[in-house]
């Protein structure tokens, strides 16, 4: 089988949900046996369709436009029998890079017109290979993808093949929270290209496994509004961002109480028996602006606020950067004690489990 794989994300390849599933579904066509060629379209010199018609009269199936297109991906795409469109979703779409290489292909659309009822048919002429979609939005995958969907199936009709979409895109690289899913999905895309390879089609159950939720909705947007709270704050952008937690084995460092107690009760995680003993501990930030935070755990659950209480069990008292990068895995508690970065009152025995639950150590 010989496959060509456009993608259309102008983000670094290793940030790009949709490059990162395209070159795991070509190592899986490889793996097969495949001859597979990978071109991304952001860094091609592709005009735009002119709309001239020459292709459709004068020269029969051919463009004048002289660049990457008449030079190279017009004679790979009618050699491959497979070509895979990579795209991200913008506003609900596939992006324009993939929408002006797609409106390039006019010089296949054969110009006969034919009315079937109350439509007008045009068909594609010659050889045209077998369409495979991949996709990735940062919306559920219930509606992410219906217009692309729809639109595809509308352009190559029984063409096109398969389609894989991965919603909530954004989750999957944040690393390590879903790591696992993470590695499953990975995995999937592989497999996915290497059924093609082998047998032409893939499998419900791959396809499934490439767009299977990564967790409750309301926990992937609550952690995908926390990544956008906390990039605004370190004001960099959501890449820079990732690339800062992948650096930093995915550690956060808040640079807010807001977004300290959001992240703490985003990851509370009750570990059993020692949740089982209701405790409450609140921080008491100094600095200019007097903060507070406070945290209730009763029954393994936890509720916060972003007061202060007089029958909190344990007080912290600190400047909110110590607290920050203990966090961050910058500073252990312990040690911040001890050289009086941060006073304890209260009961200390609960030490050990503010450090756990609520500081992530
Ligand atoms: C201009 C723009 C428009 C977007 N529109 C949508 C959208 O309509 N729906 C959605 O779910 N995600 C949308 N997104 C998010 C992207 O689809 C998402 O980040 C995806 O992972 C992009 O693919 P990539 O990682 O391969 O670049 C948009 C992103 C940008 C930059």
């Amino acid at each position: 089988m010989r496959a060509l794989v456009l993608t259309s994300s102008p983000k670094e390849k290793e940030y790009s949900v949709t490059q990162v599933l395209a070159s795991q579904f070509a190592k899986g066509m490889r793996e097969a046996g495949a001859d597979v060629e990978g071109y991304d379209l952001t860094r091609m010199n592709i005009k735009h369709c002119m709309g001239c018609g020459a292709c459709s009269t004068v020269t029969n199936g051919h463009c004048i436009i002289k660049d990457e297109m008449t030079e190279i991906l017009y004679t790979k795409f009618i050699e491959a029998d497979v070509v895979v469109l990579a795209s991200p979703i913008y506003f609900g779409m596939l992006n324009a890079v993939m929408k002006n290489f797609i409106e390039r292909l006019f010089p296949y659309l054969d110009p006969k017109q034919i009315a079937k009822g109350d439509m007008v048919v045009q068909n594609f002429r010659g050889p045209f290979p077998k369409i495979v979609a991949i996709s990735a939005a940062s919306w559920h995958k219930s509606h992410a993808f219906m217009q692309m969907s729809a639109y595809l199936k509308y352009l190559f009709d029984d063409k096109l093949i398969a389609e894989l979409y991965r919603g909530n895109s954004d989750a999957i690289l944040f690393s390590p929270v879903y790591a696992d899913k993470k590695d499953e999905i990975l995995e999937a895309a592989f497999k996915a290209g290497e059924e093609l390879a082998k047998t032409n089609a893939i499998s419900q159950d791959t396809i499934e496994k490439v767009s299977q939720d990564l967790d409750d909705l309301e926990k992937v947007v609550s952690l995908h509004n926390l990544n956008m709270k906390l990039s605004q704050e370190e004001k960099v952008t959501i890449q820079q961002y990732i690339k800062n937690r992948l650096h930093d084995h995915g550690r956060v460092l808040p640079k807010s109480v807001e977004s300290f107690v959001e992240y703490v009760e985003l990851f509370f995680k009750p570990k059993g028996e020692d949740t089982d003993t209701d405790f409450s501990a609140q921080f008491v930030f100094n600095g200019d602006e007097k903060k507070y935070c406070f945290f209730d755990i009763k029954n393994g659950k936890l509720t916060s606020s972003m007061e202060k209480s007089p029958t909190a069990d344990i007080t912290l008292k600190s400047s909110f950067e110590t607290i920050s990068a203990i966090v961050g895995h910058k500073a252990s508690l312990m040690e911040e004690i001890m050289n009086g970065r941060v006073i304890v009152k209260g009961k200390i025995d609960e030490l050990n489990r503010v450090g756990t639950y609520l500081l992530m150590e």
